[in-house]
């Protein structure tokens, strides 16, 4: 690969009568760990969806793992790209079990029937429940897990098939403070391993964005309005752009805070 992970031109979607991403441009490089910050509505989940291979542009150009969209199988794309996202979470069959749910995703499945999984697949998706605290969880139910069991299994199954791009949307949405610290934290750990695939991670809250992660794109209304290393683009500026208010904004040990200015 040239380094090239993903690669959008002139990139709009439009649904309806509304254009849910507007000229969105946008590279990411092999390695790197970018977040993709805005408000609600602003396109956070399609434009994650586009870099998934899970959603067509219906203007612009598009490749993803140096595949072009719309030339490729993305049947064959899919696998090698982990996507965590509630809209996997509720569609997880009722009574699918923890291992299973992460041993399905090296076919890209969803609900174990009959296929067969050897050693190895079940000794890989142990690891990754071990490495992300999960590891008591393994024969519970998917359904009778908290939040942040949930959210952590999610992401033990994103990284089952060894992706080379992992996709996050808002894997902290719903935590509690602890869960939130201790995800951000694992995250941050993953950020910093030099064999996690490249990181493309949503969020609305700065607050979340663990320290290692490289750079940042803002949206806004569908559309890109900064993007770059994350401490040029976190700035006062920009994150007020952004969200549409006054913003103070301060760094500290690493990691981010925003809060209306007086
Ligand atoms: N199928 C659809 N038809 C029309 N509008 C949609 C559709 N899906 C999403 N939207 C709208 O597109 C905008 C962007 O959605 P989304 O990408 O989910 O935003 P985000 O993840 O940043 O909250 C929202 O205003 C949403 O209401
Ligand atoms: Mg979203």
């Amino acid at each position: 690969m040239t380094g090239e992970v993903l690669q959008l031109r002139g990139v709009g979607v439009r649904r309806g009568g509304a254009a849910l991403l507007r000229d969105v441009t946008w590279t990411v490089n092999e390695n790197e760990r970018w977040v993709i910050i805005g408000p609600n509505g602003a396109g956070k989940t399609t434009l994650l969806q586009i870099a998934a291979a899970m959603l067509h542009p219906t203007a612009g150009a598009v490749e993803v793992l140096e595949e072009e969209i719309g030339r490729t199988d993305v049947f064959e794309l899919r696998p090698r790209i982990g996507l965590a996202s509630s809209a996997i979470a509720e569609k997880v069959p009722t009574g699918e079990k923890v291992i299973d749910l992460v041993l399905t995703a090296s076919y890209a499945i969803l609900g174990r029937w009959q296929e067969e999984y050897d050693s190895t697949d079940v000794s890989r998706a142990v690891e990754l429940l071990d490495a992300l605290g999960c590891g008591e969880l393994i024969r519970r139910t998917f359904s009778t897990l908290s939040e942040g069991e949930r959210k952590r299994v999610q992401i033990a199954r994103a990284l089952m098939p060894d992706p080379e791009l992992l996709l996050l949307d808002e894997p902290a949405a719903g935590l509690d403070l602890g869960g939130r610290e201790d995800l951000v934290a694992r995250l941050g750990r993953l950020a910093d391993d030099p064999a996690a695939p490249t990181m493309v991670m949503v969020t609305h809250h700065v607050e979340e964005v663990p320290d290692g992660f490289t750079h940042a794109l803002l949206l806004r209304k569908g559309e890109a309005i900064a993007q770059g290393k994350v401490d040029e683009v976190f700035t006062a500026e920009h994150l007020s752009s952004c969200f549409g208010l006054p913003l103070t904004v301060d760094r500290q040990h690493g990691r981010w805070y925003a809060r209306a200015a007086r």
